[in-house]
C-alpha cells in the first residue's frame, strides 16, 4: 500500500474488497454498516442461553467437578466476611494488572468508624511494553520501584509498612497472602510467574530493593477489592464486578457448597473468574468474524474468549477491526486506512467510549478520528458512532447475562425465590462509558426480573477494600504471632526432651536407693512375668481409672476368660469417707456375685488399685496419697487390703479372700506378659499416668535379696515434685495445678494425662480469649467452668476425618460461636497441647528402657511395653507420637508396643493366680 502525504492514510487496493473472509461486500454502504453490525446483535434467547449455560459451569466447578473441566474457575479467596466497618490503619495499596499497563500505589487510611472515610493518595506509574512482556523478575523489581518512589513523597517511615497487593489475573489462592497465578491474562506474559507465588515475588523484589520494610498481608483479586470497599446501603454488597481491561465478577458463596474448601458455615468469597468461560455451544452462535480474528491475533490465543467480547482492552480493537474491514470494504474513510487503524491497539478504550458517546456530536467524533490518522467524511461519523454502539451494547448485554448467572446462583445457593443485593460496579468501562451501565441494568431487569439489583459504584478502584482486606489478614497475622508465643512453651526441643529422660534415669536411681527423689520406685512384690501354667477362677477389682468394675476371671488352659461389670462411683463418694468408699466398693462386689450365681463362694481376688501404694508383701498396700480425682478421708497411711476386709467384715454376709493387690500399670504388663513374654514393662495413659518395669533386684535397697527380678511401680506421675521439671511448666500448667485437689503434687501427670488435658487447653484458650486472639475476644462463663473441656474433646479434635467441622460442633455445644480461624487455633491448641504431653511420656518410656538395657549390659535391648488408658488408646497421634519419641531417644532399644485389651483386670487376676500357686506349694 502506498503511503499518500502528511496524515499517513493508506490507498485502498482497486475495487472494495472484504479482507474479512465470508463477508459480502454490498455496494449500499448503508447496507454493508448494518450487514456488518447485525453480526454484534444478540438475541434474548442467546443471552438467556449464556447465562444458563455459565450458571451450568459454575456449579459444576463448585462441586470440584474435574472432567470435563468446568469452563469457569470458581476460586475461593479467603475473604470469609464483608468488612465491618471497625478495620483501621495505615496500609500500602499495589495494584497491578486491573488498568492495563499501569500499576498504581495508594496510601490508605482506615478510620475504624463506618462512614468516616479519609481520601487515600495515589500515583499511577505505565508500565513499559517490554516489563508486561519481559521476565517476571523485571516486573516485580518495577513494581518495588514504583512503591519506593511513591513512599518517598509521603512523610512515612521506612518500617512496619503493611501492604495489600490487588492482583488482578486468575490464581489459585491458599491463604490470604498465597497466591499462584494460574496463567496470565489481558496484555501480560513475563515468563517464570505463572506456577509461582507472586505475594513471594513481590516480598523478595521488596527485599531486592531494600529500601523499605514492608510486610506484603494479603493479596486480593480487583473484583474482590472492589466489593469489599464498597460503602453499604441497606445491606452488605455482596457481588463485586469488574469490567475494566479484562472482565470479571466475585461474589459470597455458601462455604458447605465449595467443595475444595473442608468447611460447612459461614460464606466465602469466590472469584468467578468468567472471562475464561468460552462454552462453544453458548458463545459459538454469538462469536463474529472479527472476535476470531482479534483473538487469534491476542497473546492467549483460544484463552478468555468471553474476556474477549468484554474488557477494555478489547473494545478498541474490535471497533478497529470493524472500521478496518469497512473501511478495506470502501465503505468508510473514502477506502483509505491508517497506521493507527492498522495497527493492534490503534483504538482505544477511551476513543470508542467518547466517539459513542450520544453527546458527542459529529463534529467531536470526526477530530477523534482526525487524530487516527483517518480522513471521515461527511457520513462517517455517524456509521463510526453505529460501530462503537454495537461493540458496547454487546459486551454490555453480555456482561448482564453472566451477571444474571450469578445472581441466579447466589437465588440457588440461598434458597431465595427473590433476592435483593447489592453490587459493587468498578473498572475504566463503567467510568468511561456512559451508557455502559445503562444497557447492563436494563438487561439485567429482564434476565433475571426477580432479582431487585442495586449498583454501587466502587470507592477508590477499590483500593479501600484492598487496605480492608489487608487490615483483617493485618490482625489475623498478629493474632498468629501471639498464637505462636503463647503456644511455643509447649514445643519442646530434642534437647529439653533428652534433658527430661536424663533426669528421669537420675530420678529412677536415687528412688531405688532410697534417697530423696521425686520417683518412689515403689516395689511390688511381683517377681516374674506370668508362664502360662497359671489356672483357677478369680475375681477382681479394677479402682481407679475412668470405670470401677468387678470382674470375674476364668484362667483355663484354652486362655482367660472374662465377665465384667462397671459400677459408677460418684463424686461424694470417692471424695467422702474412706469407710463410704470401700463399703460402696463391697456392695458392688456382693452385686456382681448375686447376678453372676457366686453368692457363698469365696474365690481369690485381686485388686487393682491405681494409686500409690507401699507394699511390703503381695497382699498388703499402704496408700501414700490419692491422686485423680479422689479424696477419700483416713485411707492415706492406711493398708487397703485391710480396709477392704473391713468392709467386708462390716457386711457380714459375704467371705472374700483378698490375695493381692497390683497397680494396673503391673496389671497391664502382667494382662500384655501373658502374650508376650517380652513384656516387661506396663504403662498407663489414662486419667492418671504411670509405668513400671521389671527391675534387678539388687538394685532394690528396701526389699532383701540380690538375684532375680522385682517389678516396680514408678509413680512417675509424681516425677518433677521436687521442682526439677519447673522449666517446662507453663503457666497453664501452674493454673491447672493450683486449681486440682492436689496443688504441688503430681506435676508430670497433670503434663501428661487425661485428667488433666482438656484443663490446659481450656486455660489456653482463655488467654488467647483475653489477648483477643480468639472468639473476639468474649469471655463466657461455659468457658471459664472448670472441666468442660474433656480431654476426648483433643481426640475428637485432632482426628482427620472429622477436622475442622468437629471442632466447630464441639465448640458450639459448649456454647462458643467461632468463625473459622478459630477453629484452626483451636485445633492448633490442641495439638500443642497432646503433642507435648505424648513427647514427655515418650521421654519417660525411654529412659526405663535404657535403664533396662543398661542392668542387662546390652548392646540392644528387645522390649515390650503393655499399654492401657483412654488418652492412649483413643487419641489418634498419641501412640504414635509417644513411639517417635521413644525410637528418638533410646535408639538402641528395639520397643513394641501392645495394647492391653482386658484392662488391668485380667493382670490382677493373674499375679493372685501367682501367689495361690506359691501359697499351695508351701503349705505343701
Ligand atoms: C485399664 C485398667 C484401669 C486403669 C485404666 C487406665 O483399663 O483396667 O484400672 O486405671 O486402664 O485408663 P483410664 O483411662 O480409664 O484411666
Ligand atoms: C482476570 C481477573 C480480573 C479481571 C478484571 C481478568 O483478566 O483474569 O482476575 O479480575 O481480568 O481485571
Ligand atoms: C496413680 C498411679 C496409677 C496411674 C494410672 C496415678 O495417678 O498414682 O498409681 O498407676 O495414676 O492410673
Amino acid at each position: 500500500m502506498d503511503s499518500i502525504g502528511s496524515l499517513g492514510l493508506q490507498q485502498r487496493e482497486g475495487a472494495p474488497s472484504c479482507p474479512q473472509e465470508g463477508l459480502p461486500c454490498p455496494s449500499n454502504s448503508s447496507e454493508l454498516v448494518q450487514e456488518c453490525l447485525q453480526q454484534f446483535k444478540v438475541t434474548g434467547a442467546q443471552l438467556r442461553q449464556i447465562q444458563t449455560s455459565l450458571l451450568d459451569s459454575m456449579e459444576q466447578a463448585l462441586k470440584g467437578q474435574a472432567s470435563p473441566a468446568p469452563a469457569v474457575r470458581m476460586l475461593p479467596t479467603y475473604v470469609g466476611s464483608t468488612p465491618h466497618g471497625t478495620e483501621q490503619g495505615d496500609f500500602v495499596v499495589l495494584e497491578l494488572g486491573a488498568t492495563g499497563a499501569s500499576l498504581r500505589v495508594l496510601w490508605v487510611t482506615l478510620m475504624g468508624i463506618e462512614g468516616h472515610k479519609m481520601e487515600p493518595r495515589s500515583q499511577e506509574f505505565v508500565i513499559p511494553q517490554e516489563v508486561m512482556l519481559g521476565p517476571g523478575q523485571q516486573l516485580f523489581d518495577f513494581a518495588a520501584r514504583c512503591l519506593s518512589e511513591f513512599l518517598d513523597a509521603l512523610p512515612v517511615g521506612n518500617q512496619g509498612l503493611q501492604l495489600g497487593f490487588s492482583f488482578s489475573f486468575p490464581c489459585h489462592q491458599t491463604g490470604l497472602d498465597k497466591s499462584t497465578l494460574i496463567s496470565w491474562t489481558k496484555g501480560f506474559r513475563c515468563s517464570g510467574v505463572e506456577g509461582q507465588d507472586v505475594v513471594q515475588l513481590l516480598r523478595d523484589a521488596i527485599q531486592r530493593q531494600g529500601t523499605y520494610s514492608i510486610d506484603v498481608v494479603a493479596v486480593v483479586n480487583d473484583t474482590v477489592g472492589t466489593m469489599m470497599g464498597c460503602e453499604p446501603g441497606l445491606g452488605p454488597c455482596e457481588v463485586g464486578l469488574v469490567v475494566d481491561t479484562g472482565t470479571n465478577a466475585c461474589y459470597m458463596e455458601e462455604a458447605r457448597h465449595v467443595a475444595v474448601l473442608d468447611e460447612d458455615r459461614g460464606r466465602v468469597c469466590i472469584s468467578v473468574e468468567w472471562g475464561s468461560f468460552s462454552d462453544d455451544g453458548a458463545l459459538g452462535p454469538v462469536l463474529t468474524i472479527f472476535d476470531h480474528t482479534l483473538d487469534h491475533e491476542s497473546l492467549n490465543r483460544g484463552a478468555q474468549r468471553f474476556e474477549k467480547m468484554i474488557g477494555g482492552l478489547y473494545l478498541g480493537e474490535l471497533v478497529r477491526l470493524v472500521l478496518a474491514h469497512l473501511a478495506r470494504c470502501g465503505v468508510l474513510f473514502g477506502g483509505y486506512t491508517s497506521p493507527a487503524l492498522l495497527r493492534q491497539g490503534g483504538i482505544l478504550l477511551e476513543h470508542v467510549a467518547e466517539m459513542e458517546d450520544p453527546s458527542a456530536g459529529a463534529a467531536r467524533v470526526h477530530a477523534i478520528l482526525q487524530d487516527l490518522g483517518l480522513n471521515p467524511r461527511a457520513s462517517d461519523a455517524e456509521f463510526v458512532q453505529h460501530v462503537c454502539a454495537a461493540v458496547c451494547t454487546r459486551a454490555a448485554q453480555l456482561c448482564a447475562a453472566a451477571l444474571a448467572a450469578v445472581l441466579s446462583r447466589l437465588q440457588h445457593s440461598r434458597e431465595q425465590q427473590t433476592l435483593q443485593i447489592a453490587v459493587a460496579t468498578g473498572g475504566r468501562v463503567f467510568e468511561r462509558h456512559p451508557r455502559f451501565l445503562s444497557i447492563l441494568q436494563e438487561t439485567v431487569m429482564l434476565l433475571a426480573p426477580e432479582c431487585d439489583v442495586s449498583f454501587i459504584p466502587s470507592v477508590d478502584g477499590g483500593g479501600q477494600g484492598v487496605a480492608m482486606v489487608t487490615a483483617v489478614a493485618a490482625r489475623l497475622a498478629a493474632h498468629r504471632c501471639l498464637l505462636e508465643e503463647t503456644l511455643a512453651p509447649f514445643r519442646l526441643t530434642r534437647e529439653q526432651l533428652a534433658a527430661v529422660q536424663a533426669q528421669m534415669r537420675e530420678a529412677m536411681a536415687k528412688g531405688l536407693q532410697g534417697e530423696a527423689s521425686s520417683l518412689r520406685m515403689l516395689p511390688t512384690y511381683v517377681r516374674d512375668t506370668p508362664d502360662g501354667s497359671e489356672r483357677g477362677d478369680f475375681l477382681a477389682l479394677d479402682l481407679g481409672g475412668t470405670n470401677f468394675r468387678v470382674l470375674l476371671v476364668r484362667v483355663a488352659t484354652g486362655g482367660v476368660q472374662i465377665t465384667s461389670q462397671i459400677y459408677s462411683i460418684p463424686e461424694c463418694v470417692a471424695q467422702g469417707s474412706g469407710q463410704q468408699l470401700f463399703d460402696h466398693i463391697v456392695d458392688c462386689i456382693v452385686d456382681f456375685q448375686e447376678k453372676q450365681g457366686l453368692s457363698g463362694q469365696s474365690l481369690p481376688l485381686g485388686f487393682t488399685f491405681s494409686f500409690p501404694c507401699t507394699q511390703l508383701g503381695l497382699d498388703q498396700g499402704i496408700l501414700l496419697n490419692w491422686t485423680k480425682g479422689f479424696n477419700a478421708s483416713d485411707c492415706e497411711g492406711q493398708d487397703v487390703v485391710c480396709l477392704l476386709r473391713e468392709a467386708i467384715g462390716r457386711r457380714q454376709a459375704v467371705e472374700l479372700n483378698v490375695v493381692a493387690i497390683v497397680n494396673d500399670t503391673v496389671g497391664t504388663m502382667m494382662s500384655c506378659g501373658y502374650e508376650d513374654p517380652h513384656c516387661e514393662v506396663g504403662l498407663i495413659v489414662g486419667t492418671g499416668t504411670n509405668a513400671c518395669y521389671m527391675e534387678e533386684l539388687r538394685n532394690v535397697a528396701s526389699v532383701d535379696g540380690d538375684s532375680g527380678h522385682m517389678c516396680i511401680n514408678m509413680e512417675w506421675g509424681a516425677f518433677g515434685d521436687d521442682g526439677s521439671l519447673s522449666m517446662l511448666s507453663t503457666r497453664f500448667d501452674a493454673s491447672v495445678d493450683q486449681a486440682s485437689i492436689n496443688p504441688g503434687k503430681q506435676r508430670f501427670e497433670k503434663m501428661i494425662s487425661g485428667m488433666y488435658l482438656g484443663e490446659i487447653v481450656r486455660h489456653t484458650l482463655l488467654h488467647l480469649t483475653s489477648l483477643g486472639v480468639l472468639f473476639r475476644g468474649q469471655q463466657t462463663q461455659r468457658l471459664q467452668t472448670r472441666d468442660i473441656f474433656k480431654t476426648k474433646f483433643l481426640s475428637e479434635i485432632e482426628s482427620d476425618s472429622l477436622a475442622l467441622r468437629q471442632v466447630r460442633a464441639i465448640l458450639e455445644d459448649l456454647g462458643l460461636s467461632l468463625t473459622s480461624d478459630d477453629a484452626l487455633m483451636v485445633l492448633e491448641v490442641c495439638q500443642a497441647v497432646s503433642q507435648r504431653a505424648a513427647q514427655l511420656c515418650g521421654a519417660g518410656v525411654a529412659a526405663v528402657v535404657e535403664k533396662i538395657r543398661e542392668n542387662r549390659g546390652l548392646e540392644e535391648l528387645t522390649v515390650s511395653v503393655g499399654v492401657d488408658g483412654t488418652l492412649y488408646k483413643l487419641h489418634p497421634h498419641f501412640s504414635s507420637l509417644v513411639a517417635a519419641t521413644v525410637r528418638e531417644l533410646a535408639p538402641r532399644c528395639v520397643v513394641t508396643f501392645l495394647q492391653s485389651e482386658d484392662g488391668s483386670g485380667k493382670g490382677a487376676a493373674l499375679v493372685t493366680a501367682v501367689a495361690c500357686r506359691l501359697a499351695q506349694m508351701t503349705c505343701v
